[in-house]
C-alpha cells in the first residue's frame, strides 16, 4: 500500500518510521545519506499538509535513555535539510511526545527521541511490543513505514504499529524494494555480485542463496582470507574465521557444481599492522607471508574484478574490498566502484547495498548518479538478496 492509499492527509497526524541510524563522531554526523534519503517521503507529507511525527532509532542503546544515542544531531540536520525547525520530543510516548505532537501545525515535522530508549521496541515478547505500538499509535492517525534499513526487524515501530494504524509504505521503501527486486527476481544476465566486508559469518545466508542465483561471485574484504585458507593457502596474520573454513569449502564445491564462477583476488596488499600508516607491500594472494596482514585486494585483483564486471547486466555490491578508510588500503574498493560505474554506463543495472559500501562510494568521491541504486539498507538489503521475507514489508502487504 502506498501513501496515496491513506487518502487526504491535511491536518492528519502521520507517524513515519525512518532509518536515521547514521554514523556519528561524537555529536557530528559523518554521513547524512540516510537522512537525505528520507526527504522525498517527508517533503511529500509536508506538502500534503500532514502533521508529521517521525520515529527512529540510533545505535543499539540498552532499552533505556542514554545521551550518547540521542537523536538531537539528527533533528538539527533534518531541520536544515527540510528548511524548517524540527522539534525533538524528549521522550518517545510520554508527556513531551504528546505535547510536541499536539503543538504541530499542518505541514510541520517533529521527531520523537530514540525509539530504542524503550525496551519494548525490540522485545521478543509480542505483548510488550504491541503495548508500545499501541502507545505510538495514540500519537497518530496513520503510519508510513519508510525506514528501509529496519524492515528486516520485527520491532514495535516497524512491525506492530503497522497492524494498529492504517499503514502504507513510504517512497524510500518502495524505491528500495523495486530496485532490489531487479536483482532477486529474474535478473538480467550475466548477474555478478561483489561481496566484501569483514566476516563470512555475516554473509552465510546470502552466499548460499547467490550460489543458486548469480553467475559470478567476486569476493574481497576481510572475508576473503577464509576463502583463501579454504583453498589451502597461507594467510599470514590476516583476519580468518577458522570455524567457517569447512563451510566455505562447501561453497566452493557447490559453486563448481552449479556453474557459478567464484572470483578471488590474485594479489593482496599486506601490511605489518592494522594502521593507516603501516608499512605495506603487494603480495601474491596464495602466499601471504607470516606476520603480514591483508588489508586490501591488490591492483591486479582490482583490474581482474573490473574486467569481470565489464559485461555484467546486473550487479549487486555489498561490502568494501579493504580498509578503505585508510587511503593506502582503499585501492581495491575504488577499483570495484569504478568498474561498477563503467558497467552501469554501458547499461548494467547496479545496486550498492550495505551502509559501509554506500559510505565508501561517497567517501571515495564517486558520484552517486553513476550507480543505478544505492541502498540505505545494510542487513535489510542483504536479507532481500538472501531471498528472505522481511516482517516490515509483509506487514504492509
Ligand atoms: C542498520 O544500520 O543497518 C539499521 O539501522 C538497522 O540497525 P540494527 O542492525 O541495529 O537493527
Amino acid at each position: 500500500k502506498t501513501i496515496d492509499s491513506l487518502g487526504d492527509l491535511r491536518g492528519k497526524r502521520v507517524l513515519v518510521r525512518s532509518d536515521f541510524n547514521v554514523p556519528l563522531d561524537g555529536t557530528t554526523i559523518t554521513d547524512d545519506g540516510r537522512i537525505r534519503a528520507a526527504l522525498p517521503t517527508l517533503t511529500r507529507l509536508v506538502e500534503a499538509g500532514a502533521r508529521v511525527v517521525v520515529t527512529a532509532h540510533l545505535g543499539r542503546p540498552k532499552g533505556t535513555p542514554d545521551p550518547r544515542y540521542s537523536l538531537a544531531p539528527v533533528a538539527a540536520r533534518l531541520g536544515e535539510l527540510l528548511g524548517q525547525d524540527v522539534a525533538l520530543a524528549e521522550d518517545l510516548v510520554g508527556a513531551s511526545a504528546q505535547s510536541t505532537v499536539a503543538g504541530l501545525a499542518d505541514g510541520q515535522v517533529a521527531l520523537l527521541e530514540n525509539v530504542r530508549f524503550d525496551a519494548r521496541e525490540t522485545s521478543k515478547v509480542d505483548a510488550e511490543r504491541e503495548e508500545l505500538a499501541g502507545e505510538l499509535a495514540r500519537l497518530a492517525d496513520a503510519f508510513v513505514s519508510d525506514g528501509f534499513g529496519v524492515v528486516h526487524r520485527k520491532q514495535a515501530s516497524v512491525y506492530d504499529v503497522a497492524q494498529v494504524l492504517p499503514a502504507a509504505a513510504g517512497d524510500l521503501v518502495l524505491k528500495e524494494v523495486e530496485s532490489l527486486s531487479r536483482a532477486t527476481t529474474d535478473p538480467e544476465r550475466p548477474y555478478a555480485v561483489v561481496l566484501g566486508g569483514s566476516k563470512v559469518s555475516d554473509k552465510l545466508g546470502v552466499i548460499a542463496n547467490l550460489l543458486t542465483k548469480a553467475d559470478r561471485l567476486l569476493i574481497g574484504g576481510g572475508m576473503v582470507f577464509t576463502f583463501l585458507a579454504a583453498q589451502g593457502h597461507s594467510v599470514g596474520s590476516s583476519l580468518l574465521e577458522e570455524d567457517q573454513i569447512d563451510t566455505v569449502r562447501g561453497y566452493l564445491e557447490q559453486a563448481e557444481a552449479n556453474g557459478v564462477e567464484i572470483v578471488l583476488p590474485t594479489d593482496i596488499v599486506a601490511a605489518d599492522a592494522f594502521a593507516a600508516d603501516a608499512p605495506h607491500t603487494t603480495v601474491a594472494a596464495d602466499a601471504i607471508p607470516d606476520g603480514k596482514m591483508g588489508l586490501d585486494i591488490g591492483p591486479d585483483a582490482g583490474a581482474l574484478f573490473a574486467a569481470k564486471l565489464a559485461d555484467a547486466r546486473t550487479i549487486a555490491w555489498n561490502g568494501p574490498m579493504g580498509v578503505f578508510e585508510f587511503e593506502a588500503f582503499a585501492g581495491g574498493t575504488r577499483a570495484v566502484a569504478q568498474g561498477i560505474v563503467d558497467a552501469t554506463a554501458n547499461g548494467a543495472f547496479s545496486i550498492v547495498g550495505g551502509g559501509d559500501s554506500a559510505a565508501a562510494v561517497r567517501r571515495l568521491g564517486f558520484d552517486e548518479a553513476g550507480f543505478s541504486h544505492i541502498s540505505t539498507g545494510g542487513g535489510a538489503s542483504l536479507e532481500l538478496l538472501e531471498g528472505k521475507e522481511l516482517p516490515g514489508l509483509t506487514v504492509l502487504a
